[in-house]
Order: structure tokens, then C-alpha cells, then sequence
């Protein structure tokens, strides 16, 4: 098992590009479920997730070609529906294969995801909203059982997908997936507003669907007959955009980030100009993409003193969950009393006792961590968790005296390229080792 040993006190100073997204990538490629022709993603990070959805949809008949970011998908073979638990266990996006395997094959049985690090993740939402286009669902052995009822279509239908944490994105891209080869037109309300489903609705629409309103909480699908090949170029990755633009604020550093989706960060851009983090568009940049405020170049520069701030994660265009670990790192070296408080996953907090560890003051009541920032971190072996928490200790190594080993760095390998290769550009003194010898 692979750790990171990292020594603590560089600045960081250079240039870094953002990959295509990591969540887009996964909904995205199960859209090739949708047709027979094939579809061609451009910019495709190389991580265990997209390796896993790869091999998932072999399973499901789709040819699939791999080659330096670039991936294409063609299936040549419908007869099988079936997303077995072996795969599902390890990555809860599979479960993206419901909608899609539904609307084209007319059945699937998808294994019901389980228990997982950051709290419970029902997937209530996504059958509710396939129920109302007419699918039939039972729970069958930890199997998810759906089909359309006398081999026929789905039908539009009016879709409500809020829940008790506000909307759902994989729902939603479960949903409007299915709806693209539905008879008639579907009414999502309360449709998750998040970039990757924007990201989707492009590629679907792209195919020759008719989605209208992806981005908003009313998302209207007219269903058709059937969709095509296309080739799309990934949205960055708005979340390892932030852990960079974090990891440049935590060690003081000034970086240049190429690839940024800035509008896509604005609640984050908001945080940490609060906090006395400046990041600021490039103009005329070699890596800028004729203006585009999804692919900037940005600088970031911090001031040598954070300060405190209150950050609420919330559904987009909120501050993301998925930047919270990181943000906590960051304001644990703040001058004075920060408070985060967790309004998706409410038990995301796996990072707090190992932060702690490393000589941070915290202290959680219930959804809501107040974090008294300290003069300085101390190195210390820490325990990653999950993703986006394995992150957070990273930020937090990068920043701290000393060494600072963290165990378990799998987790971070599902949603960071070669995380370590792009630090140590950029001056980092990280290293990864194999820990289990
Ligand atoms: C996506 O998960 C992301 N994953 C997550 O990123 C991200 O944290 C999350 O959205 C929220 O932004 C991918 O895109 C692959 P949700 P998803 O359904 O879609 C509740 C990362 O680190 N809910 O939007 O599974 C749920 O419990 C990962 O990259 C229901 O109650 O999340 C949560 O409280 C982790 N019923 C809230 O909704 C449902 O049927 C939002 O979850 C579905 C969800």
C-alpha cells in the first residue's frame, strides 16, 4: 500500500494543469450506454475511478480503447445488464449505469451501493425519479432490479428530485440520461445544478438529445428515438482546481493554474478572498482558451496572514463538499476562529482527528466544526480516509514542520493524477513509497 512522505515548509512555485473532471468523466461515460456509435472523451484523467468505470462498462458489452487522456467507447453487445457487486463496492458512481442500461436495454440490475466513508449515500432519490418514468424497481439479493414494463419505452413525466440535502447529482444524471430516449417530454424539478451535469447535457445534447435548462432546477428532457457517436472535450476539474489553488495558499506559494474552471468556483473564490487568498485571471496566458471562464489560467498569490472565515458547503453553486477537508487544512493556520459547518454529508469529517494529530485545534458539534487556527502544524503519520480527506492531510503536510507520512493514499489515487508528480513540480518535497514492505 502506497503512502506519501512529505516534508513540509516549501513553497510553492510554478505552473500546474487542471485535468478533465474526474465526477464529469464518470456520468459521462456511461453515456455511451445510450448508443451504438461510438463516443470519444477527450482529456480523461488516468485514475482508479475511471480505470474501475472502464472496466464496468466492458462487462456491460462496451469496447473501450484507452490512450494518453484520449477514450473511446463503442458497445458491441447489449445482452448484458447486469453491474456486479465486485465493481459497484468500489466505486458508488457505477450506479450511473442504471439510467442509461434502462432507457436503451430496457432492463438492468445494478448492485445497491453500500456503506461508505463520508456517510450514508442513499440512492432513494434515483429510483424515485426512474419510477416515475414508468420503471419497475424491486431490491432483489442487494440487487437494484429495474425494467420498462412490456419491453417498451420509458415515459416523460414530471420528476421531483429534492431531498432532505437538496438535490441529487448522480440522481439527476440518472434521470436525464434515461429521459433523453423516453417517449415524450420530462420535467426535471429540483435537479441538481452542479457543472458536471451541465457537462452532460452538452455531450447528450451533443448526441442528439433535447435537454433544455441543464444548470438550473428545471431541467426539461424531450425524449427521442435514438442518439449517436459524438466526441467531447471533459470540463476541468473544479475540485483538484481548488486543491491546487489551497495548496498554493497554505504554503504561501505563488503558482500559475492552467485549465481553471474560475466559473465554476465561485463560492470557493469567495471563501478564500475572505481569507487573504488573491486569485486572479491571467490575461493573454499561453495555457488560456480564448477567454473561456471554464478553462483560465489563474495566478495565486496568499497573504502571509489567513484569516478566519465561515464556509457552509451546500449544492452548487454553494461551497462544494468536496473542497471542505482541504479549506479546513487551510484554516486551521488562520488568525483566529474559523467555523465549517457540513450541509451534504453531515458526518464528513474523518480528517478532523487526524488534522488534530498533527497539532490542530478543533472542535466538532455535530455538522459543524470550529476550527482555532494554530502558529503552525507538526509532521505526523496520519491516516487518509477518503478522497477528498487524504487531501486535506496533503494541504496540510505541504504546510507543517517536519515529516508528515500519510497511509493509504489509494483513496487520493481515485481522484488525483500523479498528485505527488505535479507537488513536486512545484517545489513540494513529496515522495511515494511503498508502505506496505
Ligand atoms: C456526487 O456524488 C459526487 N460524486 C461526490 O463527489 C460529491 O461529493 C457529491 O456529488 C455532492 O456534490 C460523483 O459525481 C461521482 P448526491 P452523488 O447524490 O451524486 C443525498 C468526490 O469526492 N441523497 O448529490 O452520489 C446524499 O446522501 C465525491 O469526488 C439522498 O438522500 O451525491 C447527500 O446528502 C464524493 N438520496 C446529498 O443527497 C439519494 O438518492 C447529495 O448527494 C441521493 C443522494
Amino acid at each position: 500500500m502506497d503512502a506519501f512522505v512529505i516534508k513540509g515548509g516549501k513553497r510553492l512555485r510554478g505552473r500546474v494543469r487542471v485535468n478533465g473532471s474526474k465526477n464529469s468523466c464518470l456520468a459521462l461515460m456511461t453515456a455511451a450506454l445510450l448508443t451504438d456509435e461510438p463516443i470519444v472523451l477527450l482529456d480523461v484523467p488516468n485514475l482508479r475511478d475511471t480505470r474501475n468505470m472502464a472496466n464496468l462498462l466492458g462487462t456491460l458489452g462496451c469496447e473501450v480503447e484507452a490512450d494518453s487522456g484520449r477514450v473511446q467507447l463503442k458497445v458491441t453487445d447489449r445482452s448484458q445488464s447486469l453491474a456486479h457487486y465486485d465493481i459497484v463496492r468500489t466505486m458508488r458512481a457505477s450506479v450511473s449505469v442504471l439510467g442509461p442500461l434502462l432507457a436503451k436495454r430496457g432492463a438492468a440490475r445494478v448492485s445497491m451501493p453500500g456503506g461508505c466513508n463520508i456517510g450514508d449515500r442513499p440512492v432513494d432519490l434515483h429510483l424515485r425519479g426512474l419510477r416515475s418514468l414508468g420503471a419497475k424497481i424491486n431490491l432483489d439479493q442487494g440487487y437494484i432490479v429495474a425494467e420498462v414494463p412490456d419491453g417498451g419505452r420509458l415515459l416523460g413525466a414530471r420528476v421531483f428530485l429534492g431531498g432532505a440535502y437538496g438535490s441529487t447529482v448522480l440522481g439527476t444524471a440518472n434521470v436525464m440520461s434515461a429521459a433523453t430516449l423516453a417517449r415524450g417530454t420530462t420535467v426535471i424539478e429540483a435537479a441538481a445544478c452542479e457543472p458536471e451535469v451541465v457537462d452532460l447535457a452538452q455531450m447528450l445534447n451533443a448526441m442528439g438529445a433535447r435537454i433544455n435548462g441543464a444548470g438550473t432546477p428545471r431541467v426539461v428532457v424531450e425524449g427521442v428515438d435514438e442518439l449517436g457517436g459524438t466526441q467531447h472535450r471533459l470540463m476541468p476539474d473544479r475540485i483538484e482546481a481548488g486543491t491546487y489553488i489551497m495548496a498554493a495558499a497554505i504554503t504561501n506559494g505563488e503558482v500559475m493554474i492552467e485549465n481553471c474552471p474560475t466559473d465554476a468556483l465561485t463560492a470557493v473564490l469567495d471563501r478564500l478572498a475572505d481569507v487573504g487568498v488573491e486569485v486572479d485571471p491571467v490575461d493573454g496566458d499561453a495555457g488560456d482558451q480564448n477567454g473561456d471562464p471554464m478553462r483560465q489560467t489563474v495566478r495565486v498569490g496568499s497573504h502571509r496572514r489567513l484569516d478566519p472565515v465561515q464556509v457552509v458547503t451546500q449544492p452548487h453553486p454553494g461551497f462544494p463538499t468536496d473542497l471542505q477537508a482541504q479549506i479546513m487544512a487551510l484554516l486551521c493556520l488562520a488568525d483566529g476562529n474559523s467555523i465549517i459547518t457540513e450541509k451534504i454529508f453531515p458526518d464528513r469529517f474523518l480528517h478532523v482527528p487526524e488534522l488534530s494529530r498533527m497539532g490542530a485545534s478543533m472542535v466538532r458539534n455535530g455538522s459543524s466544526v470550529l476550527v482555532s487556527g494554530v502558529r503552525k502544524l507538526i509532521g505526523a503519520p496520519v491516516m487518509a480516509s477518503d478522497l477528498r480527506a487524504s487531501a486535506g492531510l496533503v494541504l496540510a503536510g505541504l504546510a507543517a514542520d517536519g515529516v508528515t507520512t500519510i497511509n493509504r493514499v489509494y483513496h487520493l489515487d481515485r481522484g488525483y493524477e500523479r498528485m505527488e508528480v505535479a507537488l513536486a513540480q512545484l517545489g513540494a518535497d513529496i515522495e511515494r513509497v511503498d508502505a506496505s514492505v
